[in-house]
């Protein structure tokens, strides 16, 4: 298999690393979840050697994750967990949820199963991240955004971009605040919650 890659993720990394960095200076442990690649979980684990970072997909992205996680053999990062949101998670409970481009992608009863999982596995005080893009009263942050949704739904009916109200409503269900929404290039945004 060829080692995949994602430019998204090359682009998006360093920006991201900045935000995470603060957030998640007191986090021991991180579930990522749709990991995709796996580069994210590289880069991260490596520039936070501090967390233990458990990546995990769906089994068809495995062998992919692992030939990303091969070429560094970090102690800190952890071989991709089996987790479908369709099914009960394959962990514990951990410090931190971390999720990047998956809400556009999966259904919106994934995402609810998202946050019953996040209510189940977070520790008290944990914090979640979700980055992606978003809709704010129903507007789209830039044209190539509505462009972008048009294709998904094309694609699939069951996806598309989020709306940002009813993703915090689903987080509040959870237990959860919000402590920062942050603009992030490319028009994507990154949400951060925080289970008081
Ligand atoms: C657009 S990719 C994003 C991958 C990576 N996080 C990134 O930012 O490049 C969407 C990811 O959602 C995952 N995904 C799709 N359906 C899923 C499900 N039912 N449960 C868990 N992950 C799922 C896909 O396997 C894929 O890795």
């Amino acid at each position: 298999m060829i080692k995949p890659f994602s430019q998204a993720c090359e682009n998006n990394k360093q920006p991201i690393l900045a935000q995470l960095k603060p957030v998640l200076a007191n986090a021991k442990t991180v579930l990522e979840i749709g990991s995709g690649t796996g580069q994210h979980s590289v880069y991260f684990a490596q520039q936070l050697p501090h967390l233990q970072w458990y990546s995990s997909d769906r089994a068809i992205n495995h062998e992919g994750i692992n030939l990303w996680h091969r070429d560094v053999n970090l102690t800190n990062l952890h071989v991709p967990l089996e987790l479908d949101l369709n099914n009960a998670w394959p962990i514990d409970k951990v410090d931190a949820i971390y999720t990047a481009n998956t809400f556009h992608i999966v259904s919106w009863q994934l995402v609810e199963h998202f946050f019953a999982g996040v209510k189940q596995h977070l520790n008290d005080q944990g914090i979640v991240c979700i980055y992606g893009p978003f809709k704010y009263k129903g507007e789209f942050t830039s044209q190539s955004n509505n462009d972008f949704n048009r294709f998904l739904i094309e694609r699939d009916p069951l996806s598309g971009i989020r709306d940002f109200a009813a993703v915090e409503l689903l987080a509040k269900q959870a237990g959860l605040t919000l402590i920062s929404d942050i603009a992030m290039p490319a028009n994507n945004q990154l949400l951060i919650f925080k289970r008081q």
